[in-house]
């Protein structure tokens, strides 16, 4: 029997809530194949664990993670560590380390989730966001001169590379060729004068190498607009680290709301292990109520399966969150009921049964 050996890595504040419905809902999955199994082993890496070693994972620790097929992620970053220690020696290490160079990240409204957009159809809202995970802005390069001084200054250095560009661009393209969407690209080149003329050009060059996809180029100002006014114009979306950072968060508005936005991180070629993660945070505001929704983080083990190559099991796990948004008892406060983050989670993990069972 295959057997898929996770690391998770639940993290802090409703990080271990949400990930434990996850891992509920791919043992149910496993179960009812029989033909697979999955083997789950947890590291206590954190904001706790930096408050009592020093140290957010320990020296070895990526050595110790790329043993395994997958990473699953909760969150990370607590009050009382600063955000830059936490989430620059935690989770962004193995999005660079392991190049999990591509973050897909669906924005997808699913029937009976809530939707601020008055004038918008369900169907209307149903793209995904292709976000460069390994440099951009976030290449973490820079200085601060002078510190403490009146003359202080900081250079926060964007890193785009030919490669990092052409290769996030070529994903984009590859997978809008397969299911016959459009690519679009958000960038700031009229501000960016170097970063994003050049992801422009760049853009340019790839879109030639598949001339029957069709393309759209926005400005994140006008992109972000558009996302609210008429998200109909975007299927596929590629941009850079940042800018899909703060879209994701506005796609995850407009479609159900932070608990219900998931994220991949991918080693496309496989060197090393992806990881999945819901895309919001720890929470602080609600960790320890059971207020969590569990629904992206039950996303997210879903793209986990599409990336095993399970992708009916991917699409199952969608159905059935469907499924329990429609029906409506056993929603979390965020979506205007009262059900504890595991009430959810146990809610979703019934009907994979009952769909299952179905089939
Ligand atoms: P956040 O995503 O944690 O929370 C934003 C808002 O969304 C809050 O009101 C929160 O209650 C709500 N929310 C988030 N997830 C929810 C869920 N599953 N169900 C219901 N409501 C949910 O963002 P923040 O408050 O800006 O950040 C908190 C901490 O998390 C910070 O330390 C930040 O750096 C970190 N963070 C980590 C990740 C990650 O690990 N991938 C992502 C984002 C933020
Ligand atoms: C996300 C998060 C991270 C990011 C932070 C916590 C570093 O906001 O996954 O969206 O900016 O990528
Ligand atoms: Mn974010």
């Amino acid at each position: 029997m295959k057997t898929f050996r996770i690391a998770v890595i639940a993290g802090d504040g409703i990080g271990p809530d949400v990930l434990a419905e996850g891992i509920k809902v791919l043992n149910t999955v496993a179960e009812l194949d029989g033909s697979f199994a999955f083997e789950f082993t947890h590291f206590p890496w954190g904001c706790e664990y930096y408050l009592e070693t020093g140290k957010m994972m320990p020296d070895d620790g990526m050595e110790q993670l790329k043993a395994f097929d997958a990473i699953y992620l909760g969150a990370v970053g607590y009050p009382g560590v600063p955000d830059h220690i936490s989430l620059r020696e935690l989770l962004l290490v193995i999005r660079k380390g392991f190049d999990e160079y591509v973050n897909v990240r669906p924005v997808k409204l699913l029937k009976g989730a809530p939707c601020p957009l008055a004038h918008v159809k369900r169907e209307d809202i149903d793209m995904v966001v292709i976000r460069e995970n390994s440099e951009g802005e976030y290449s973490g390069e820079g200085c601060w001169m002078n510190k403490g001084t009146p003359e202080e200054y900081v250079h926060q250095t964007g890193v785009f590379t030919r490669k990092g560009c052409e290769r996030i661009m070529r994903y984009a393209f590859d997978l809008a060729r397969r299911e016959g969407k459009s690519v679009t690209s958000v960038s700031k080149a009229n501000a960016l004068n170097y970063s994003m003329v050049f992801w422009d050009q760049i853009f340019h060059e790839i879109s030639q190498e598949y001339p029957e996809v069709e393309t759209h180029e926005y400005l994140v100002d006008a992109a972000a607009c558009h996302f609210v006014r008429d998200p109909h114009r975007f299927q596929v979306v590629v941009t850079s680290n940042l800018f899909g950072d703060i879209l994701t968060d506005l796609g995850a508005a407009i479609a159900g709301g932070m608990g219900l936005a998931a994220g991949a991180n991918l080693n496309p070629e496989k060197k090393y292990p992806s990881m999945f993660e819901p895309i919001h945070g720890s929470a602080p505001d609600i960790a320890g109520t059971g207020a969590a929704n569990p629904m992206a983080s039950i996303w997210s083990a879903s793209q986990m399966l599409d990336f095993f190559g399970y992708e009916e099991y991917g699409k199952l796990l969608i159905d059935a969150i469907e499924a329990v948004l429609v029906d409506g008892k056993a929603l979390s406060p965020e979506l205007g009921g009262t059900a504890k983050t595991w009430e959810v989670g146990d809610a979703v993990n019934d009907k994979v049964k009952a769909v299952f069972q179905k089939k």
